[in-house]
């Protein structure tokens, strides 16, 4: 295992659309020491995300790049990559970034871009997460980081936290359960990057240059095959 303590803090950017929560808990992470990381910046294509009061309140610097602003999928996607790359991150970290990315865009940052969804993927792509967990009565639901591919949701999966779903949950008390379990995954995922353990290689997950099998699950006492 490599110590991080030798390594420079990991350059990235995080992409919001929304309430930026999972951004708070990076903020949060970084300020307590538990992640080596460094947010060069965090952009939007929503002026009025609430994660931009959330950066400038950590005095991070923020970019909004409006999709309506721009004809077509591709040249906004176009404006963000050049936005990005002016800030050089060694990894582009979505947090709730609710815009589908062109395959162009996808493949710029192949291995370097990677995001958060409120499932156990391959369960439940796409929109409405907890409302198709409670129809198809599971009993354990949760939420994965995942590289960015073309198939949406579809990338390798790197980790997953996983929550009870109660008798009584609604589709309100779930989505609280999850969130707060993604605060726990999104820092503890970074802090393996920030210590450059995790790669993409080919299609797969590696861990210390090893492939990943299955996603990382992190429990209470953190990552089990990570240790
Ligand atoms: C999270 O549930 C995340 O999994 C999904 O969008 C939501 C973002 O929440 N991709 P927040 O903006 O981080 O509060």
């Amino acid at each position: 295992m490599t110590s991080s303590a030798t390594l420079p803090p990991l350059a990235i950017v995080v992409l919001v659309s929304g309430s930026g929560s999972n951004l708070q808990a990076i903020i949060d992470a970084i300020a307590a020491g538990r992640l080596d990381a460094n947010i060069r910046a965090v952009i939007s294509n929503r002026d009025d995300a609430f994660g931009l009061q959330r950066a400038h309140q950590a005095g991070i610097t923020t970019r909004v790049i409006r999709h309506q602003d721009y004809t077509s999928r591709a040249t906004f996607d176009n404006a963000l990559r050049h936005t990005i790359d002016r800030f050089s991150p060694e990894l582009v970290v979505l947090a709730g970034f609710m815009r589908i990315l062109t395959d162009d865009f996808v493949n710029h940052f192949h291995g370097q871009l990677i995001n958060i969804h409120p499932s156990l993927l391959p369960a439940f792509p796409g929109l409405n997460t907890h409302r198709q967990a409670l129809a198809a009565g599971m009993t354990e639901h949760g939420a994965s980081i995942h590289f960015v591919t073309n198939q949406l949701d579809g990338g390798p999966v790197i980790s997953q936290i996983r929550v009870p779903v109660l008798a009584d949950d609604s589709v309100e008390t779930l989505a609280q359960r999850v969130l707060l379990a993604e605060h726990r995954l999104y820092p503890a995922t970074l802090q393996l990057f920030c210590q450059r353990r995790i790669g993409q290689q080919g299609g797969q997950v590696s861990l210390d240059g090893q492939v990943l099998l299955k996603p990382l699950n992190l429990t209470a006492s953190g990552f089990a095959c990570a240790q």
